[in-house]
């Protein structure tokens, strides 16, 4: 059945990112992230997959533009690698790096798709890293003149930014559990992660607009938190996971403030005068979406959420299977109506506040070319975006992760969520089936919209 038209003008994309597609990890002067660093160390990439090659995309770029135009997109959400252009984090800024980005907005800009660049998609510049990454106050300000720099070059170009993405997902899985690079166990000891790629962001937004850039934004994952039981315990624990899973850093950005005085308390630096520069205006707020959280008392040994990530005992919250529901490749539940449902939890939240929404990400893992998982999982995402919409958020655009499949962290080349299959030895593009189909429905929307 046909979708639901969305609006005249609804921006209809793909995404990616630098380090889980670029490869060319030290080519034309790039410097080492601490992806970089973390993915070399044996056993932290689950199926032993070489991430420094990624899909190749710095040198194939320019077919991976065609796939894109081959799909009709209207845009391409791709990442700015941080220690491509300012390969110490800070000083000399690598004008080879530049120019790379400089060729792929004019390739896109050539094909009528509008570049959407991320300035953080999670690579630290390793020497930042280990100076203590986001943990260090002087990690942010060297992010705001890097987006300074990149800005210089494309904002006569680039007409859509995202300075952060899933500031969450580095907070937790690289800072508190350690799970991701930078690989540090320190529990509630993270927070000043988070609030260091807040102020990042805040400062960032300065240093773009300064720049000339316009029309910025950020990609925060959200998730409906439902709780496990009934139980004081379990309520508890999934409104702590939802505070932090979804109100940590929306809130600081939207309203100026903290969800919660006691997480306030434990920010370093001058907090307040923090939250002005966090809370600078935005153009458009992204979203990421997958799946809703299950979330109960913690369990005694520690549990396996469902991304496979062990999470520690030491936690006031586990994360539980959700039942009853189609799973992914990855294991995730199919919940396309947790879209709509979290979307309006933002509105409700954020009423006027709420500037326009895209979706920044939206997608699933499954296996093989003939991926009709993958049409069910967008075709029900898209419906329950719709609905959503008929509700009364705003929402502007839906970027499916991703274009292509590509290195997801530590699972390695094994979780594809690709439109495009990569067949990882010979680095061989093929579209599936779900490519095809997200073509006709981008035709369709365009020719009813
Ligand atoms: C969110 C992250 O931004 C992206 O890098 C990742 O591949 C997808 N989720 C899927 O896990």
């Amino acid at each position: 059945m046909t979708l639901p038209p969305f609006p005249h003008g609804f921006l209809w994309g793909a995404s990616a990112s630098a380090f889980q597609t670029e490869g060319a990890a030290a080519a034309e002067g790039k410097g080492p992230s601490g992806w970089d660093a973390f993915a070399a160390e044996p056993g932290r990439i689950k199926d032993g997959a070489d991430a420094s090659r990624g899909t190749g995309f710095h040198a194939r770029y320019r077919e991976d533009v065609a796939l894109l135009a081959g799909l009709g997109a209207g845009a391409f959400r791709f990442s700015v690698s941080w220690p491509r252009v300012v390969p110490g984090g800070s000083g000399p800024v690598n004008q080879a790096g530049l120019d790379f980005y400089d060729r792929l907005v004019d390739e896109l800009c050539a094909h009528g798709i509008t570049p959407a660049p991320t300035l953080y998609h999670w690579d630290t510049p390793l020497e930042l890293e280990e100076a203590g990454g986001w943990l260090e106050r002087d990690t942010a300000h060297r992010f705001a003149d890097y987006a300074r720099v990149v800005a210089e070059r494309l904002a006569d170009r680039v007409p859509m930014w995202i300075t952060v993405n899933e500031p969450a997902e580095v907070t937790l899985l690289g800072y508190a559990l350690g799970e991701h690079a930078p690989g540090k166990k320190l529990l509630f000891d993270a927070l000043p992660a988070a609030h260091h790629q807040l102020l990042a962001h805040g400062l960032a937004v300065g240093a773009l607009r300064a720049a000339g850039a316009r029309n910025i934004g950020l990609a925060v994952s959200h998730t409906p938190v439902w709780p496990a039981g009934e139980s004081e315990e379990d309520r508890f624990a999934a409104d702590l996971y939802d505070t932090i899973a979804n109100w940590l850093f929306a809130d600081p950005v939207l309203t100026g403030r903290y969800p919660d005085e006691n997480f306030a308390a434990l920010m370093p630096g001058p907090v307040a005068d923090d939250l002005a520069v966090i809370s600078a205006p935005l153009d458009w707020y992204g979203v990421n979406y997958y799946n809703p959280t299950r979330v109960g008392a913690p369990a005694p040994e520690a549990v396996d959420s469902f991304a496979g990530f062990a999470m520690p005992a030491e936690l006031p919250f586990g994360i539980r299977e959700i039942e009853g529901y189609e799973t992914t490749a990855f294991g995730w539940p199919v919940v396309p109506d947790g879209l709509r449902e979290m979307l309006l939890l933002l509105k409700a939240r954020y009423g006027d506040r709420l500037p326009p929404v895209y979706i920044t990400e939206n997608g699933c893992s499954y296996d093989g070319l003939e991926d009709a998982g993958r049409i069910r999982y967008l075709d029900g995402h898209l419906r329950a975006l719709h609905r959503a919409m008929a509700e009364g958020v705003d929402v502007r655009g839906y970027f499916v992760w991703s274009l292509t499949d590509n290195i997801e962290w530590i699972e390695g080349a094994a979780q594809r969520f690709g439109l495009v299959h990569v067949d990882y030895p010979t680095l061989r593009r093929t579209p599936k089936d779900s490519y095809r189909w997200y073509r006709e429905v981008i035709r369709a929307q365009r020719a009813g919209g």
